[in-house]
């Protein structure tokens, strides 16, 4: 079995891949990533190695270098991560999020027809379907609610989900879809807000929390996730999509004083700073569908998930040193200065 991961050396990508070397150890990984500022080779360093794995640097919109890709190493599963995956950066330039989760994934889709994969799996989010009121505790996204997004971010992925499907009811492409929550874990890149805040609270500098800190987000561990995509490419049915998540709502504002608890350090280094432009309220999902078809549980409480994705941070202090002191440097005072 030969596999295709496109966005591999990103969070949650490269998770996966450590995921799927481990659980298959018969299986072929085959990474694509093209390496933008959100794709790290270092995170990648451990697999490197293995004799089942391949590394390609390769752009998911480059048709000529898919293409022949595909003809290389004749997949049977194509699982595409690759995006641009920021909701502040789409907001600051929309562009190149078309491109690469649009374009990108038709690119991707139509390798996969002319190849004959038995299976592409596109790897979506809860953004889709935009946010819920807080006021109404009640209500979860499921996978027949409406896609309503909000940000130039979520609706590319949203175009991509359309299309997707298009490719399954015109070209009958075997395809699954997968739309989860907020993911935390190891090498979640620190422009994120969990990430970001042990970063800078690890600096003793502001944590700068947008609006009031209301805004609820439904947080699953990022091993969680690669193992509900683990069971979609084998188990899910054709032409469907699965919403993950783990019913683990909480809001900014307790996350960030949470992790100040966790560190040591005061609360009186939060920063209420301007909000996000079109702001997102609540995402919460519900997972049912997985649950019943597939088995799908998260395994990971937020509790103990928090706190190993904490030390992961403080055990791997090089990992992210080495990107906030570059480039990203620029984007920070960019994004917070003066907000
Ligand atoms: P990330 O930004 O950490 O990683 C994205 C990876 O894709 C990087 O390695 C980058 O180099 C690569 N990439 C970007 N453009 C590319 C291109 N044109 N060609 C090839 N590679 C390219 O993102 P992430 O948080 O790991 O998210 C991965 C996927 O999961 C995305 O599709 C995202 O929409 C989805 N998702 C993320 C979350 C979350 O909480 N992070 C939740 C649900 C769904
Ligand atoms: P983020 O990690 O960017 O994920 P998403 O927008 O895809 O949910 O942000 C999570 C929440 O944290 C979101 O409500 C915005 C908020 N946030 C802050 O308050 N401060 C920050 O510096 C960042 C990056 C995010």
């Amino acid at each position: 079995m030969t596999i295709i991961v496109t966005g591999g050396a990103g969070f949650i990508g490269s998770n996966f891949v450590f995921h799927m070397l481990g659980a298959h150890p018969d299986y072929r990984i085959v990474c694509v990533d093209k390496l933008t500022y959100a794709g790290n080779l270092s995170t990648l360093e451990s697999v490197m190695d293995n004799p089942n794995f391949r590394f390609c640097k390769l752009d998911i919109c480059d048709r000529e270098g898919i293409d022949k890709l595909f003809d290389e190493e004749k997949p049977d599963i194509v699982v595409n991560f690759a995006a641009e995956s920021h909701v502040d950066r789409s907001i600051e330039n929309p562009e190149i999020f078309l491109q690469t989760n649009i374009i990108g994934t038709s690119v991707m889709m139509d390798a996969s027809r002319k190849y004959g994969v038995k299976r592409y799996h596109q790897v979506s989010t809860d953004e889709v379907y935009g946010d819920l009121p807080l006021d109404r505790p009640d209500l979860f996204f499921t996978e027949t609610t409406p896609i309503h997004t909000s940000s130039p971010y979520s609706s590319s992925k949203a175009g991509a989900d359309l299309l997707v499907l298009a490719y399954y009811r015109t070209y009958g492409l075997p395809v699954t879809i997968s739309r989860c929550s907020n993911n935390y874990g190891p090498y979640h890149f620190p422009e994120k807000l969990i990430p970001l805040m042990i970063a800078n609270a690890l600096a003793d500098k502001p944590l700068p929390v947008y609006g009031k800190g209301e805004n609820v987000r439904d947080w699953l561990y990022v091993e969680d996730h690669c193992k509900a995509i683990d069971l979609i490419i084998h188990n899910g049915k054709v032409g469907e999509v699965y919403n993950v998540g783990g019913h683990n709502e909480m809001k900014n504002i307790d996350i960030v004083k949470l992790i100040c608890k966790e560190l040591g350090k005061p609360e009186t280094l939060i920063t209420y700073v301007a909000d996000r432009k079109g702001h997102d309220m609540r995402y919460a999902i519900d997972p049912t569908k997985i649950h019943n078809e597939l088995g799908w549980l998260p395994e990971t409480k937020f509790a103990d998930g928090i706190k190993k994705t904490i030390k992961w941070y403080l055990d791997n202090e090089k990992w992210w040193k080495d990107i906030i002191s570059g480039d990203y440097q620029n984007y920070y005072d960019r994004m917070y200065s003066n907000r």
